[in-house]
């Protein structure tokens, strides 16, 4: 699991902790989805490029750095995704968002994609694709492959919780995406749910199934 950055800050794993309770609201619910996806947001972004420039303080000059790369879009994955968002956008409030929407078809197993709206520059862009969870990584995949054929620069995947089957499927498919979690659970129960995981995440976050 070479792709794979698990972010143990103790802030991340005591939201983890809230999220997983099964007696946690879904008010309590969003707001933890949005925090915790922020602080994982925040250490995935630790490489972004900075060029060195000079301020003009009210003491003197400081040399000091800014960001350089290039501009990032964030593409949440519908539902879940949506619930990441706004945390994500706090920290890089000038960063687009597009949305794509996909379901594992239960008889072919292979991802059906029903909505993609990406920015149209996407091809000038480094991608942060979002979802709570990582589960058996066919939808994940087949959301990467619709970022790269829209030209992104680059592509980071974000989650929750992720699973070793998920984490194996996008290493196959797209080694050069690297994957940013806050635990990776035991595996998939017979309905493709991560356990011990925390459940249906859409469920959890919107109350409805
Ligand atoms: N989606 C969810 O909402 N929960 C899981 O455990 C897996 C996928």
């Amino acid at each position: 699991m070479n792709n794979v950055n698990v972010i143990e800050h103790p802030l991340i794993q005591h939201k983890i902790s809230l999220l997983r309770d099964v007696t946690t609201g879904s008010k309590e619910f969003r707001e933890l989805v949005s925090e915790t996806a922020m602080l994982i947001c925040y250490e995935s972004l630790r490489t972004l490029p900075v060029k060195e420039v000079d301020v003009q303080t009210p003491l003197g000059i400081a040399k000091t750095k800014v960001l350089s790369g290039s501009k990032l879009a964030i593409v949440p994955m519908l539902r879940g995704g949506l619930g990441m968002v706004d945390g994500i956008t706090r920290l890089v409030p000038a960063a687009k968002v597009g949305h794509i929407g996909t379901f594992r078809d239960p008889e072919t197993t292979n991802a059906v994609d029903y909505y993609c709206k990406l920015p149209f520059d996407t091809a000038d862009r480094d991608v942060i694709l979002a979802d709570i969870m990582l589960a058996t990584g066919v939808t994940a995949n087949k959301a990467i492959q619709l970022v790269k054929d829209a030209g992104a620069k680059s592509v980071k995947f974000i989650c929750i919780i992720a699973n070793p089957e998920g984490i194996a499927a996008i290493e196959k498919a797209h080694p050069d995406v690297q994957i940013y979690c806050g635990a990776i659970d035991e595996g998939l129960n017979d309905q493709h749910y991560i356990v011990p995981g925390l459940g249906d995440a859409g469920y959890r976050m919107f109350g409805t199934k």
